[in-house]
């Protein structure tokens, strides 16, 4: 599994000031955060040393009012140059005019800040940016092979899982049952399974049983013949039988009421099948795999699906995990679907501020990764040269109350108060001694959206502190403080 390198140890970074103070500053800072610094006091030295093959750098930081060569104009040539084209840049600048940073921009600059520098914005600036450009290195390895195996990506482990799990069922013929929110990419893994199996030249055929009228789908699985029911005016064959020597892929299946559900077992253990009108046996030769974003137990439970069916279609089962449980993978999934959009539309690929990706990083996705290509495709076309936060569109599930799902419904007995994560929702009459103080709210609340944030990166402590806008050891602090443990609720 090659995870993705983001602690930020022995990383390198290159400070071209002419201000000896500046330099000093960010070496301090930097390394003091484990950075390697390397100052330049003219763009001319620092070109030399990008150009100097034995000194890797990772970031450059450039000041814009240098002796003779502007930090704007080295930028210029970074970016013509084919070697150093995709090294993120810093620009900073004391007297900066509005043009400097919107040239910087343009130029490509990852982020643009006026000194004095604030310690914390430089950190929380670099580390976006080291991370953005790691994630796009990372996805240009790992997933030009992975893009080309699975027509997938990810790196999360969850991910990872699950690309384990396909790679290890479809060289056989067992039933796979795909189940996971909408939107999570049930479809490219049954499609996945199909490629990576040796029926990869037979036919792929997708049937939507929720989309199929419940009177239709017995002659759309298995056929029928002429005449067999008022309108079948011609014989036809069912997606059993196109399916032959493929795969069959039954989506939304929770969806197929349990007539259908009966022929379909029979079909499964028989191998036979007769179209609608027909009392002529065929042998079919179909592997299937099965999807649904329902809870196919609990419909067990109630009645509203077959026992048997589920456990014949359950050989194999493989949960496609929502975007919640893969946070890590959504700066490779924007850069992907950027990259995707702009190759389909024949455009360059647009690039994404630092910024943008942390807002998309920390937002929540309850529509899963169709939601996110959605808003990355949105982005790519309603943006300009680069992508910034303005054209982030607004985020539809965000709640100015904390996160919503935690909100107590209304009229809930006044102890609702002791819930944890209820910032701001007690309804009952303030009681002086029952009520908690100002302080004890203000920590209870602290507590919560951190434990919130982190559930939310998949307890990514860098991340988190990212998120949250502050430094990793702070952080680390109020985890102890605050007692939160791992995986808690
Ligand atoms: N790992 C991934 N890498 C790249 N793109 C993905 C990935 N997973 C999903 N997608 C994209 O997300 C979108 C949704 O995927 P898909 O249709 O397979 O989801 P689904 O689980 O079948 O959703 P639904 O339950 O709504 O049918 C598609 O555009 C798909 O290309
Ligand atoms: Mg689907």
């Amino acid at each position: 599994m090659s995870e993705v390198d983001t602690t930020r140890i022995a990383k390198t970074v290159l400070v071209i000031d002419d201000e000896r103070n500046i330099r000093r500053t960010l070496s301090l800072v930097l390394e003091g955060e484990g950075y390697q610094v390397i100052g330049a006091e003219t763009a001319e030295e620092g070109l030399a040393i990008l150009a100097n093959p034995a000194i890797p750098v990772d970031l450059a930081i450039f000041d814009v009012k240098l002796p003779k060569m502007s930090g704007l104009e080295a930028l210029e040539r970074v970016r013509k140059d084919d070697a150093l084209r995709d090294l993120p840049v810093i620009v900073i600048s004391g007297h900066a005019t509005v043009n400097d940073a919107v040239n910087a921009i343009k130029l490509g600059a990852s982020d643009f800040f006026e000194k004095p520098l604030a310690r914390e914005r430089v950190l929380v600036s670099v580390r976006n940016v080291l991370d953005v450009a790691l994630a796009k290195r990372a996805l240009e390895e790992a997933s030009r092979e992975q893009m080309a195996k699975y027509e997938m990506i990810g790196k999360s482990a969850a991910i990872q899982r699950v690309f384990h799990e396909i790679e290890k069922v479809a060289p056989t013929r067992a039933t796979a049952l795909i189940t996971g929110e909408s939107g999570t990419g049930k479809e490219l893994i049954s499609r996945a399974i199909h490629r990576l199996s040796s029926r990869n030249g037979g036919p792929f055929v997708k049937v939507n049983c929720a989309a199929i009228p419940r009177e239709l789908i017995e002659s759309e699985l298995f056929g029928h013949e002429r005449g067999a029911f008022t309108g079948a005016q011609s014989k036809k064959r069912g997606f059993f039988e196109q399916a032959h020597g493929g795969t069959l892929f039954l989506d939304e299946i929770g969806d197929m009421d349990l007539v259908a559900q009966a022929k379909v077992l029979r079909a499964l253990q028989s191998g036979e099948i007769s179209r609608v009108g027909s009392e002529h046996v065929m042998h079919v030769d179909v592997r299937v795999l099965a999807a649904t974003n329902k809870d196919l137990g609990k419909a067990v439970e109630t009645g509203g699906f077959r026992e048997d069916l589920f456990f014949r279609l359950n050989v194999f089962p493989i949960r496609s995990p929502s975007l919640r449980e893969r946070v890590d993978d959504i700066p490779l999934l924007a850069e992907a679907f950027m990259h995707g959009f702009s190759k389909e539309n024949g455009t360059k690929g647009k690039p994404m501020d630092a910024e943008v990706i942390a807002r998309l990083v920390s937002r929540r996705w309850p529509g899963n990764i169709r939601e996110l290509k959605n808003v990355v495709e949105r982005m790519a076309i309603l943006s300009g040269e680069r992508v910034t936060v303005a054209d982030l569109p607004e985020d539809p599930h965000e709640s100015p109350f904390g996160d919503a799902d935690e909100t107590p419904e209304p009229g809930l007995p006044s102890d609702a108060a002791e819930d944890d994560g209820d910032a701001g929702t007690a309804k009952a009459p303030p009681v002086p001694g029952e009520y908690p103080t100002l302080r004890e709210h203000r920590e209870q609340s602290e507590r919560s959206y951190i434990v919130e944030t982190l559930k939310l990166t998949g307890w990514n402590i860098s991340r988190t502190a990212v998120i949250l806008g502050v430094e990793r050891t702070n952080l680390h602090k109020k985890i102890r403080a605050y007692a939160i443990k791992r995986g808690e609720s």
